[in-house]
C-alpha cells in the first residue's frame, strides 16, 4: 500500500484524525528534519506526517530545513506529497478561507538551501520545473474536495515571499502584476526540491487573509488564525477523501 507524505503548515501542527502507528526522528545529510515523522493511517490509507514549521511551531519560514523534510520523507518511502500551505489571497475570488490548488510558482525567495545538486556531482543538473506541481495529484486533490462537498478554486499562480514578515502593499501590487494570485512563504523551495527527488508533489492553499493592501487596515494573527482553523478543518476533510479515493 503506497505511502503518502502530508507537510503540515501554520495552522496544522497535528493531524489528529490520523490513528498513529509510530513515530520516527530520522536523520539525514542535511540534518534534523522540522518535528520527528508521525506514521498513522487515515481512512484506509497510509500517511506519514511532519510538521513544517516544528511542533511547536517555532521554525520561521527561512529557516526551515527544506532539505532534511524532503530527504527524510524520501527515505521513509513516501511515494507522494501533499503539502498544505497558508497564504494570502491576491485575486479577487480568492478570500480568507477559501481552498485553492495552485499550479503555477514564482520564487522570490533568497538565500534558502534550494537544491540537492550541489556537491559531490558527476555533471550539473538542471531538473525541468515547468509544471512545478503534479497535474494528477493536483486533480486528485480537487476531486477530493469537490467529494468532501468543499468549494475548491482550480489553480492559482503561488509567490513564495522570504518572510517571516508580511509584505508591503506595493510588493502585492508588483506581484500581482508579476501574474501571483497568492502569496506564501513556504511553497519553496519545498516543491523543487520534491521534484529533484522525484516525488509528485501538490499543495492545498488556505487563504488565511487578504494579502497586504487588498483589505482596509492591517493584517492582524487573530484574523489569519480564524480563517486558518476553518480552513484546515476543510483540508483534513478534503484529506479524508484523498485517503478514500
Ligand atoms: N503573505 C505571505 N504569507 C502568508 C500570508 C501573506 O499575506 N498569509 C499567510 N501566509
Amino acid at each position: 500500500m503506497s505511502l503518502t507524505a502530508i507537510i503540515g503548515g501554520t495552522g496544522l501542527t497535528r493531524l489528529t484524525h490520523l490513528q498513529v502507528h509510530r513515530r520516527e526522528s530520522p536523520a539525514t545529510p542535511y540534518g534534523a528534519p522540522s518535528s520527528e515523522l508521525t506514521f498513522g493511517r487515515l481512512a484506509g490509507r497510509d500517511f506519514v506526517f511532519l510538521a513544517r514549521h516544528g511542533d511547536p511551531h517555532t521554525i520561521p519560514p527561512h529557516r526551515i530545513n527544506y532539505r532534511a523534510n524532503l530527504w527524510a520523507l524520501k527515505q521513509a518511502g513516501a511515494e507522494a506529497v501533499v503539502a498544505a500551505a497558508a497564504v494570502g489571497g491576491i485575486r479577487p475570488d480568492l478570500s480568507p478561507g477559501r481552498l485553492a490548488i495552485p499550479h503555477q510558482i514564482i520564487d522570490y525567495t533568497w538565500g534558502r538551501a534550494a537544491t540537492f545538486f550541489e556537491e559531490g556531482l558527476d555533471h550539473v543538473t538542471h531538473i525541468d520545473f515547468t509544471t512545478p506541481y503534479s497535474e494528477s495529484l493536483r486533480q486528485k486533490l480537487i476531486a477530493s474536495a469537490r467529494a468532501a462537498g468543499l468549494s475548491v478554486v482550480d489553480g492559482g499562480v503561488y509567490g513564495c515571499t522570504q518572510g517571516p514578515r508580511l509584505e508591503t502593499a506595493a510588493e502585492i501590487a508588483r506581484m500581482e502584476h508579476d501574474g501571483c494570485d497568492l502569496v506564501g512563504m513556504t511553497g519553496m523551495p519545498e516543491a523543487a526540491l520534491a521534484r529533484e527527488l522525484e516525488l509528485p508533489y501538490a499543495a492545498c492553499a488556505i487563504v488565511a487573509n487578504w494579502a497586504a493592501g487588498k483589505s482596509e487596515g492591517e493584517i492582524t494573527l487573530a484574523e489569519i488564525e480564524r480563517h486558518l482553523a476553518r480552513g484546515m478543518a476543510d483540508f483534513v476533510a478534503l484529506l479524508t477523501r484523498f485517503a478514500e479515493s
